[in-house]
Protein backbone atom coordinates (compact mmCIF):
# COMPACT_ATOMS: atom_id res chain seq x y z
CA UNK A 1 0.00 0.00 0.00
CA UNK A 2 1.34 3.06 -1.50
CA UNK A 3 0.46 6.70 0.51
CA UNK A 4 -0.72 8.74 -2.92
CA UNK A 5 -1.46 12.57 -3.10
CA UNK A 6 -4.08 13.62 -5.46
CA UNK A 7 -4.00 17.07 -6.23
CA UNK A 8 -7.37 18.46 -8.02
CA UNK A 9 -8.69 15.53 -6.45
CA UNK A 10 -12.35 17.64 -6.23
CA UNK A 11 -12.23 17.23 -10.21
CA UNK A 12 -13.39 15.35 -12.82
CA UNK A 13 -10.44 12.93 -13.75
CA UNK A 14 -9.19 13.77 -9.77
CA UNK A 15 -11.89 12.25 -8.11
CA UNK A 16 -12.14 8.87 -10.99
CA UNK A 17 -8.00 8.32 -10.07
CA UNK A 18 -8.88 8.94 -6.45
CA UNK A 19 -11.81 6.13 -6.54
CA UNK A 20 -9.71 3.75 -8.50
CA UNK A 21 -6.96 3.94 -5.92
CA UNK A 22 -8.30 3.08 -3.46
CA UNK A 23 -9.97 0.64 -5.02
CA UNK A 24 -6.67 -0.78 -5.84
CA UNK A 25 -5.65 -0.18 -1.55
CA UNK A 26 -3.70 2.57 -1.28
CA UNK A 27 -3.86 5.32 1.24
CA UNK A 28 -5.06 8.60 -0.80
CA UNK A 29 -4.87 11.98 0.17
CA UNK A 30 -7.25 14.31 -2.08
CA UNK A 31 -6.23 18.32 -2.31
CA UNK A 32 -8.46 20.51 -3.61
CA UNK A 33 -9.13 24.04 -3.61
CA UNK A 34 -12.50 24.01 -5.43
CA UNK A 35 -11.29 26.88 -7.72
CA UNK A 36 -14.59 28.40 -9.20
CA UNK A 37 -14.20 27.63 -12.65
CA UNK A 38 -17.80 25.26 -12.06
CA UNK A 39 -19.63 25.16 -9.14
CA UNK A 40 -18.37 23.71 -6.03
CA UNK A 41 -21.53 21.73 -5.92
CA UNK A 42 -20.59 19.60 -8.76
CA UNK A 43 -17.24 19.22 -7.03
CA UNK A 44 -18.77 17.89 -3.88
CA UNK A 45 -20.92 15.59 -5.79
CA UNK A 46 -17.73 14.15 -7.90
CA UNK A 47 -15.96 13.99 -4.45
CA UNK A 48 -19.48 12.20 -2.44
CA UNK A 49 -17.99 8.60 -3.10
CA UNK A 50 -14.81 8.58 -2.21
CA UNK A 51 -14.82 10.89 0.67
CA UNK A 52 -16.86 7.48 2.05
CA UNK A 53 -13.75 5.61 2.49
CA UNK A 54 -11.73 5.07 5.69
CA UNK A 55 -8.12 5.43 3.45
CA UNK A 56 -9.41 8.74 2.11
CA UNK A 57 -8.72 12.05 3.88
CA UNK A 58 -9.29 15.27 1.82
CA UNK A 59 -7.63 18.85 3.01
CA UNK A 60 -8.98 22.38 1.15
CA UNK A 61 -6.04 23.54 0.78
CA UNK A 62 -4.98 26.15 -2.69
CA UNK A 63 -1.32 25.58 -3.84
CA UNK A 64 -1.09 29.44 -4.76
CA UNK A 65 -0.91 30.72 -1.24
CA UNK A 66 -0.99 28.14 1.68
CA UNK A 67 1.42 26.59 3.38
CA UNK A 68 2.32 23.04 1.39
CA UNK A 69 5.14 21.42 3.37
CA UNK A 70 3.72 19.51 5.64
CA UNK A 71 1.05 17.57 3.26
CA UNK A 72 4.31 15.80 1.73
CA UNK A 73 5.33 13.98 4.81
CA UNK A 74 5.77 9.98 3.98
CA UNK A 75 4.16 10.25 0.71
CA UNK A 76 5.10 8.29 -1.81
CA UNK A 77 3.26 9.22 -4.96
CA UNK A 78 2.01 12.76 -6.03
CA UNK A 79 -0.34 12.96 -9.12
CA UNK A 80 -0.54 16.28 -10.09
CA UNK A 81 -3.84 16.96 -11.86
CA UNK A 82 -4.97 20.67 -9.97
CA UNK A 83 -5.23 22.82 -12.89
CA UNK A 84 -6.97 25.69 -14.03
CA UNK A 85 -8.05 23.57 -17.10
CA UNK A 86 -10.12 24.73 -20.52
CA UNK A 87 -8.75 26.50 -23.24
CA UNK A 88 -11.15 29.04 -24.44
CA UNK A 89 -11.18 31.67 -21.06
CA UNK A 90 -7.39 31.13 -21.21
CA UNK A 91 -7.83 34.09 -23.46
CA UNK A 92 -9.60 36.17 -20.95
CA UNK A 93 -8.42 35.14 -17.96
CA UNK A 94 -5.05 35.20 -17.67
CA UNK A 95 -4.52 35.10 -14.09
CA UNK A 96 -5.95 32.33 -13.22
CA UNK A 97 -4.13 29.79 -15.21
CA UNK A 98 -0.67 31.63 -15.05
CA UNK A 99 -1.43 31.58 -11.11
CA UNK A 100 -3.64 28.00 -10.73
CA UNK A 101 -0.86 26.38 -13.58
CA UNK A 102 2.64 28.14 -13.14
CA UNK A 103 2.79 29.32 -9.61
CA UNK A 104 1.08 26.56 -8.23
CA UNK A 105 2.98 24.05 -9.48
CA UNK A 106 6.07 25.51 -8.62
CA UNK A 107 4.75 26.47 -5.21
CA UNK A 108 4.14 22.21 -5.33
CA UNK A 109 7.62 21.27 -6.20
CA UNK A 110 9.45 23.64 -4.14
CA UNK A 111 7.63 22.08 -0.76
CA UNK A 112 8.03 18.81 -1.68
CA UNK A 113 11.74 19.23 -3.02
CA UNK A 114 12.36 21.07 0.02
CA UNK A 115 11.99 17.69 2.40
CA UNK A 116 15.36 15.57 3.06
CA UNK A 117 13.55 12.41 3.63
CA UNK A 118 12.79 10.49 0.39
CA UNK A 119 11.15 11.86 -2.88
CA UNK A 120 7.58 11.08 -3.69
CA UNK A 121 6.88 10.03 -7.65
CA UNK A 122 6.10 13.28 -9.20
CA UNK A 123 3.24 12.35 -11.64
CA UNK A 124 2.34 15.74 -13.82
CA UNK A 125 -0.76 15.57 -15.69
CA UNK A 126 -0.30 17.45 -18.39
CA UNK A 127 -2.22 18.28 -21.65
CA UNK A 128 -2.62 17.00 -25.58
CA UNK A 129 -2.91 21.19 -25.87
CA UNK A 130 1.05 21.39 -25.46
CA UNK A 131 1.62 20.54 -28.94
CA UNK A 132 -0.61 22.87 -30.81
CA UNK A 133 -3.40 23.15 -33.45
CA UNK A 134 -2.29 19.28 -34.98
CA UNK A 135 -1.85 17.45 -31.31
CA UNK A 136 -1.01 14.21 -32.00
CA UNK A 137 2.34 13.38 -30.51
CA UNK A 138 4.94 11.19 -30.62
CA UNK A 139 5.99 12.83 -27.16
CA UNK A 140 9.48 14.05 -28.55
CA UNK A 141 7.43 16.24 -31.12
CA UNK A 142 7.82 19.88 -30.93
CA UNK A 143 5.62 21.84 -28.39
CA UNK A 144 4.11 24.87 -30.11
CA UNK A 145 0.71 25.17 -28.30
CA UNK A 146 -1.72 28.14 -29.76
CA UNK A 147 -3.87 28.75 -26.32
CA UNK A 148 -2.81 30.75 -23.02
CA UNK A 149 -4.01 27.18 -21.68
CA UNK A 150 -1.59 25.27 -23.20
CA UNK A 151 1.38 27.53 -22.44
CA UNK A 152 0.95 27.10 -18.75
CA UNK A 153 0.99 23.30 -18.65
CA UNK A 154 4.16 23.55 -20.83
CA UNK A 155 5.35 25.56 -18.61
CA UNK A 156 4.07 23.51 -15.60
CA UNK A 157 5.81 20.45 -17.65
CA UNK A 158 9.34 22.13 -17.95
CA UNK A 159 9.50 23.23 -13.61
CA UNK A 160 9.25 19.30 -13.31
CA UNK A 161 12.11 19.15 -15.62
CA UNK A 162 13.51 21.45 -13.85
CA UNK A 163 12.89 20.17 -10.22
CA UNK A 164 13.77 16.79 -11.70
CA UNK A 165 17.71 18.13 -12.80
CA UNK A 166 17.76 20.40 -9.66
CA UNK A 167 16.70 18.16 -7.23
CA UNK A 168 16.63 14.42 -8.34
CA UNK A 169 13.08 14.39 -8.43
CA UNK A 170 11.38 11.29 -10.04
CA UNK A 171 9.24 12.68 -12.37
CA UNK A 172 6.81 11.23 -15.30
CA UNK A 173 4.44 13.75 -17.71
CA UNK A 174 1.18 11.89 -18.36
CA UNK A 175 -0.66 14.18 -21.58
CA UNK A 176 -4.09 13.47 -21.43
CA UNK A 177 -6.24 13.67 -24.53
CA UNK A 178 -9.87 15.17 -24.25
CA UNK A 179 -11.07 13.35 -21.20
CA UNK A 180 -14.97 12.09 -21.17
CA UNK A 181 -17.22 10.15 -19.00
CA UNK A 182 -19.19 10.38 -16.20
CA UNK A 183 -18.55 13.43 -14.18
CA UNK A 184 -17.06 15.32 -17.65
CA UNK A 185 -16.80 19.56 -16.88
CA UNK A 186 -19.86 21.23 -17.96
CA UNK A 187 -17.79 23.30 -20.21
CA UNK A 188 -16.23 20.45 -22.04
CA UNK A 189 -17.99 19.43 -25.41
CA UNK A 190 -19.92 16.29 -25.22
CA UNK A 191 -21.38 17.21 -21.81
CA UNK A 192 -22.37 20.53 -23.50
CA UNK A 193 -23.87 18.49 -26.31
CA UNK A 194 -25.73 16.13 -24.22
CA UNK A 195 -27.04 18.61 -22.31
CA UNK A 196 -28.45 20.53 -25.02
CA UNK A 197 -29.65 17.54 -26.89
CA UNK A 198 -31.68 16.39 -23.72
CA UNK A 199 -33.32 20.18 -23.07
CA UNK A 200 -33.94 20.38 -26.65
CA UNK A 201 -31.47 23.42 -26.87
CA UNK A 202 -29.51 24.58 -29.97
CA UNK A 203 -25.89 23.18 -30.68
CA UNK A 204 -23.36 25.35 -31.65
CA UNK A 205 -21.08 23.66 -33.77
CA UNK A 206 -17.79 25.42 -34.62
CA UNK A 207 -15.66 25.09 -37.89
CA UNK A 208 -17.59 22.52 -39.95
CA UNK A 209 -17.61 19.55 -37.63
CA UNK A 210 -14.98 17.60 -39.07
CA UNK A 211 -12.82 18.54 -36.28
CA UNK A 212 -11.68 15.42 -34.57
CA UNK A 213 -10.22 14.11 -31.47
CA UNK A 214 -9.48 10.78 -30.33
CA UNK A 215 -11.39 11.25 -27.03
CA UNK A 216 -9.98 9.27 -23.95
CA UNK A 217 -12.45 7.38 -21.96
CA UNK A 218 -11.81 8.16 -17.99
CA UNK A 219 -11.50 4.68 -16.78
CA UNK A 220 -8.49 4.17 -19.82
CA UNK A 221 -7.33 7.69 -18.76
CA UNK A 222 -7.29 6.46 -14.92
CA UNK A 223 -5.72 2.92 -16.38
CA UNK A 224 -2.73 5.11 -18.19
CA UNK A 225 -2.23 7.00 -15.28
CA UNK A 226 -1.70 4.09 -13.06
CA UNK A 227 0.07 2.47 -15.39
CA UNK A 228 2.45 5.45 -15.10
CA UNK A 229 2.62 5.27 -11.52
CA UNK A 230 3.88 1.55 -11.64
CA UNK A 231 6.62 1.85 -14.01
CA UNK A 232 9.56 0.28 -12.62
CA UNK A 233 12.08 2.42 -13.01
CA UNK A 234 10.90 6.35 -11.88
CA UNK A 235 14.43 8.00 -11.92
CA UNK A 236 14.31 8.30 -15.70
CA UNK A 237 12.24 11.11 -16.82
CA UNK A 238 9.68 10.40 -19.24
CA UNK A 239 6.36 12.15 -20.52
CA UNK A 240 3.67 9.61 -21.91
CA UNK A 241 0.33 10.40 -24.39
CA UNK A 242 -2.15 8.72 -22.67
CA UNK A 243 -5.37 9.30 -25.23
CA UNK A 244 -8.37 7.10 -26.42
CA UNK A 245 -7.38 4.82 -29.62
CA UNK A 246 -10.18 5.97 -32.05
CA UNK A 247 -9.94 9.07 -33.78
CA UNK A 248 -13.76 10.99 -34.29
CA UNK A 249 -15.45 13.63 -35.73
CA UNK A 250 -18.19 16.39 -34.18
CA UNK A 251 -20.41 15.29 -36.77
CA UNK A 252 -20.13 11.77 -36.04
CA UNK A 253 -20.24 12.41 -32.25
CA UNK A 254 -23.64 13.80 -32.85
CA UNK A 255 -24.92 11.33 -35.01
CA UNK A 256 -24.08 8.83 -32.59
CA UNK A 257 -25.52 10.85 -29.39
CA UNK A 258 -28.64 11.26 -31.84
CA UNK A 259 -28.91 7.36 -32.14
CA UNK A 260 -28.00 6.42 -28.30
CA UNK A 261 -31.23 9.20 -27.13
CA UNK A 262 -33.29 8.79 -29.86
CA UNK A 263 -33.32 12.50 -30.03
CA UNK A 264 -32.83 15.20 -33.12
CA UNK A 265 -29.64 17.28 -32.19
CA UNK A 266 -30.90 20.86 -33.48
CA UNK A 267 -27.41 22.79 -34.07
CA UNK A 268 -26.34 25.71 -35.66
CA UNK A 269 -22.88 26.77 -37.51
CA UNK A 270 -20.45 29.19 -35.86
CA UNK A 271 -17.07 30.42 -36.43
CA UNK A 272 -13.66 28.40 -35.30
CA UNK A 273 -12.69 29.77 -31.97
CA UNK A 274 -9.30 30.84 -31.29
CA UNK A 275 -6.75 28.06 -30.34
CA UNK A 276 -9.12 25.25 -31.14
CA UNK A 277 -7.06 22.27 -32.32
CA UNK A 278 -8.01 20.75 -35.45
CA UNK A 279 -7.16 17.42 -34.95
CA UNK A 280 -5.93 15.37 -31.16
CA UNK A 281 -5.34 11.66 -32.41
CA UNK A 282 -2.80 10.67 -29.66
CA UNK A 283 0.27 9.02 -30.05
CA UNK A 284 0.21 6.49 -27.84
CA UNK A 285 2.65 4.18 -29.05
CA UNK A 286 5.06 4.83 -26.27
CA UNK A 287 2.41 4.24 -24.14
CA UNK A 288 1.67 1.10 -25.13
CA UNK A 289 4.96 -0.34 -25.03
CA UNK A 290 6.42 1.28 -21.80
CA UNK A 291 3.27 1.10 -20.34
CA UNK A 292 1.35 -1.76 -21.76
CA UNK A 293 -1.43 0.93 -21.76
CA UNK A 294 -4.24 -0.26 -24.12
CA UNK A 295 -7.74 2.09 -24.32
CA UNK A 296 -10.41 -0.20 -24.48
CA UNK A 297 -13.22 1.83 -24.58
CA UNK A 298 -15.23 2.74 -27.55
CA UNK A 299 -16.61 5.91 -28.42
CA UNK A 300 -20.55 4.50 -28.34
CA UNK A 301 -19.85 2.71 -25.24
CA UNK A 302 -18.07 5.31 -23.71
CA UNK A 303 -20.80 7.93 -24.98
CA UNK A 304 -23.73 5.86 -23.54
CA UNK A 305 -21.81 5.81 -20.54
CA UNK A 306 -21.54 9.67 -20.14
CA UNK A 307 -25.80 9.69 -21.68
CA UNK A 308 -26.40 7.77 -18.84
CA UNK A 309 -24.66 9.98 -16.04
CA UNK A 310 -25.90 12.94 -17.51
CA UNK A 311 -29.64 11.77 -17.56
CA UNK A 312 -29.52 10.95 -13.74
CA UNK A 313 -27.63 14.19 -12.68
N1 LIG B 1 -10.43 16.67 -18.81
C1 LIG B 1 -9.67 16.60 -19.90
O1 LIG B 1 -10.12 16.24 -20.99
C2 LIG B 1 -8.22 16.97 -19.82
C3 LIG B 1 -7.46 16.91 -21.02
C4 LIG B 1 -6.11 17.25 -20.95
C5 LIG B 1 -5.52 17.56 -19.74
N2 LIG B 1 -6.28 17.61 -18.61
C6 LIG B 1 -5.62 17.97 -17.35
O2 LIG B 1 -6.09 17.07 -16.35
C7 LIG B 1 -6.17 17.73 -15.10
C8 LIG B 1 -7.56 17.56 -14.50
O3 LIG B 1 -8.52 18.13 -15.38
P1 LIG B 1 -10.08 18.03 -15.07
O4 LIG B 1 -10.78 17.96 -16.36
O5 LIG B 1 -10.32 16.99 -14.04
O6 LIG B 1 -10.32 19.50 -14.46
P2 LIG B 1 -11.18 19.95 -13.18
O7 LIG B 1 -11.34 21.43 -13.30
O8 LIG B 1 -12.42 19.14 -13.07
O9 LIG B 1 -10.23 19.60 -11.96
C9 LIG B 1 -9.11 20.40 -11.60
C10 LIG B 1 -9.20 20.67 -10.11
O10 LIG B 1 -8.05 21.42 -9.71
C11 LIG B 1 -8.45 22.30 -8.66
N3 LIG B 1 -7.50 23.43 -8.57
C12 LIG B 1 -7.26 24.35 -9.52
N4 LIG B 1 -6.40 25.28 -9.07
C13 LIG B 1 -6.08 24.93 -7.80
C14 LIG B 1 -5.24 25.51 -6.82
N5 LIG B 1 -4.60 26.66 -7.03
N6 LIG B 1 -5.12 24.88 -5.62
C15 LIG B 1 -5.80 23.72 -5.40
N7 LIG B 1 -6.64 23.14 -6.29
C16 LIG B 1 -6.78 23.74 -7.49
C17 LIG B 1 -9.85 22.77 -9.08
O11 LIG B 1 -10.60 23.24 -7.98
C18 LIG B 1 -10.42 21.51 -9.71
O12 LIG B 1 -11.27 20.79 -8.81
C19 LIG B 1 -5.76 19.18 -15.35
O13 LIG B 1 -4.40 19.31 -15.03
C20 LIG B 1 -5.97 19.36 -16.85
O14 LIG B 1 -5.12 20.35 -17.37
C21 LIG B 1 -7.61 17.33 -18.63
Amino acid sequence: MSKIVVTGAAGFVGSHLSERLIADGHQVVGLDAFIPYYPRALKEQNLAQVRQQPNFSFHEVDFRSDELRPLFEGVDVVFHLAAQAGLLRSWSEFDSYMTCNVQATQRLLDAITAQQSQRPHFINISTSSVYGRFATGPEDSPKEPVSPYGITKLAAEQLCWAYAAKDKLPVTVCRLFSVYGPRQRPDMGYNIFIRALLNGDTITIFGDGEDSRSNTFMTDCVQGLVLAMQQPDKSVGEAFNIGGGEEVTVNRVLQILEDLSGKKAVTKAGPKRPGDQKRTLADIAKAQERLGYAPSTGIVDGLRAQLAWQLNA
